[in-house]
């Protein structure tokens, strides 16, 4: 990693016994600034390596913007960036909805409660811009203690190969996902123009 998670008592927390890390580790999370791309980057490499351009999410992003106001990192108490989150407009059998992910967090501060600091607060501020539903392609054990099921993705299928029990939806208002099918597609009012290959 670029930075090494250090707290106020200049301890790395990864020296520190786990029961102890959240004291040391003060958090702080954010919108994403320019700057910060070169250190998401990089946490995003060391999360999921180079197969994280493969992935069938990837499709959905390739060539969008994040959804204003919704891209997130989290940082540590000097400031080093020790998790990142956004999340996607598509539409999802026509109906507008977001895509959340990747969703990464360094690996000297995880289980440090990071990764759901930066879930609810991307939740929350999605409901408030008036988004009315999640989806996402991850770990049901992890995204279900967010509210996200199967169940509101069923019906659902992507531009490419997921596992279906991965992938799974969240309702921010009630029924925005009752009785959806078929593709999801990036939402194309704000996919951003790529310069072209000379
Ligand atoms: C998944 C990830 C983002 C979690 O971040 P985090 O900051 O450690 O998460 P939190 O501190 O909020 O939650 C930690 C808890 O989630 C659990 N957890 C973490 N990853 C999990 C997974 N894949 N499945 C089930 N539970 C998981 C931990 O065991 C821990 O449980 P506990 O609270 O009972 O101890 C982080 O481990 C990570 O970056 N992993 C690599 C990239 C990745 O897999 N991203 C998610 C897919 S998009």
């Amino acid at each position: 990693m670029a930075f090494e998670l250090v707290c106020p008592s200049h301890v790395p927390v990864s020296r520190v016994a786990p029961e102890a890390r959240v004291a040391l580790a003060p958090l702080a999370i954010r919108d994403e600034a320019l700057g910060d791309a070169e250190s998401r980057e990089a946490l995003l490499d060391d999360a999921f390596g180079p197969a994280r351009f493969l992935k069938t999410c990837q499709r959905l992003r390739d060539g969008s913007a994040p959804a204003p106001g919704l891209a997130l990192v989290a940082t540590d108490c000097v400031g080093g960036l020790i998790g990142t989150l956004r999340l996607w407009p598509v539409l999802a059998g026509g109906r507008a909805a977001l895509l959340l992910g990747p969703l990464a967090v360094a690996a000297q501060a995880r289980s440090l409660g990071v990764g759901g600091a930066l879930i609810r607060e991307s939740l929350a501020r999605a409901a408030d811009l008036g988004h009315r539903a999640v989806l996402l392609v991850g770990d049901a054990p992890y995204y279900a203690r967010f509210g996200f099921e199967r169940r509101f993705a069923e019906r659902l299928t992507m531009p490419g190969p997921v596992e279906r029990a991965r992938f799974l939806g969240l309702e921010l208002v009630d029924g925005a996902l009752s009785g959806v099918q078929g593709r999801v597609i990036p939402a194309a009012a704000h996919r951003i123009d790529m310069p072209q290959a000379a």
